[in-house]
């Protein structure tokens, strides 16, 4: 399977922020927000990714995690010259694609919990995920009939029929690039990803996993939800003495990188608790 993670756009939302940092580039805690969708990758076992930004970003990106092999993986990159839809990732990353299926994470959206931990992604035709939210108004939302089946999913409803937000992970078969290509943009000049996972439900091959009760999705695109995702990292590691989002540890627990390759990693960090980190988990590792 392939990934893909989708970091463009403007983030006026989060200006002055972002006026010139890239969003995905800012700090949820203690590492850049794009660690957290590209472990949620890695933990499906996904070791092929593409990452999606505007020109101007790109470069910092690869500076950041280069072409992944320190990783055991395999990233590439490429350009949104313009904001026009988190579905026209598809129609950008065809040539990647090649006919297989492929996840596409958002670069601002946070997972984590025991069903994100070598999740099952590959027995649908689409998968999207469904997160009970406060303020469902602000995103793409799940309507449910009376039996409790799918029947609509509608992009920032005024009335939303469900309190259920998509959350901003998808994933399809190969079909999706031509899905893309055969949307019109919406009234916001934009290809919808709810586009997409309307034509899946129409055909009958949608499946709508609401996350369990452990499971915890976050978005990271406004001042309060940057903050409050930030606190929620912090607060996990400090009471179970673990990181979250760490890159280096999931590829060394995927058995992609060897403990000496982890320890190398952490090396240069060592005068930070990041770095330490790295070299206890190796030091574990190599103990047996
Ligand atoms: C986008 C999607 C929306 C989805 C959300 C998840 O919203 O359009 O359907 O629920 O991501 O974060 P946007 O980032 O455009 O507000």
């Amino acid at each position: 399977m392939k990934g893909i993670i989708l970091a463009g756009g403007s983030g006026t939302r989060l200006y002055p922020l972002t006026k010139s940092i890239s969003k995905h580039l800012l700090p949820l805690y203690d590492k850049p927000m794009i660690y957290y969708p590209l472990c949620t990758l890695m933990e499906a076992g996904i070791r092929e990714i593409l990452i999606i930004s505007t020109e101007q970003d790109l470069g910092r990106y690869e500076q950041l995690l280069g072409d992944g092999s320190t990783l055991g993986i395999s990233i590439r990159y490429a350009v949104q010259p313009k904001p026009e839809g988190i579905a026209q990732a598809f129609i950008i990353g065809e040539a990647f694609i090649r006919g297989e299926r492929t996840a596409l994470i958002l670069g601002d959206n946070l997972f984590y919990g025991p069903g994100f931990q070598d999740p099952v992604w590959n027995e649908d035709d689409a998968l999207v995920f469904g997160a009970n939210v406060e303020d469902p108004e602000r995103f793409g939302v799940v309507g449910f009939s009376s039996e409790g089946h799918v029947e609509s999913i509608e992009e920032k409803p005024a009335c939303p029929k469900s309190d259920y937000a998509v959350a901003g992970l998808y994933v399809y078969n190969s079909d999706v690039v031509e899905v893309a290509k055969s949307l019109r943009p919406s009234r916001r000049g934009e290809l919808e990803i709810t586009d997409i996972n309307r034509f899946y439900l129409q055909s009958g091959e949608l499946s709508v996993r609401l996350l369990g009760q452990y499971d915890t999705w976050m978005d990271a695109g406004t001042h309060e939800s940057l903050f409050k995702a930030s606190q929620f990292v912090k607060t996990m590691e400090e009471t179970r003495n673990v990181k979250i989002g760490c890159i280096e540890e999931v590829a060394f627990c995927k058995g992609w990188i060897t403990a000496g390759e982890l320890m190398k990693l952490g090396h240069p960090l060592r005068n930070n608790p990041y770095g330490q980190y790295l070299m206890r988990v190796a030091g574990r590792g190599s103990a047996g």
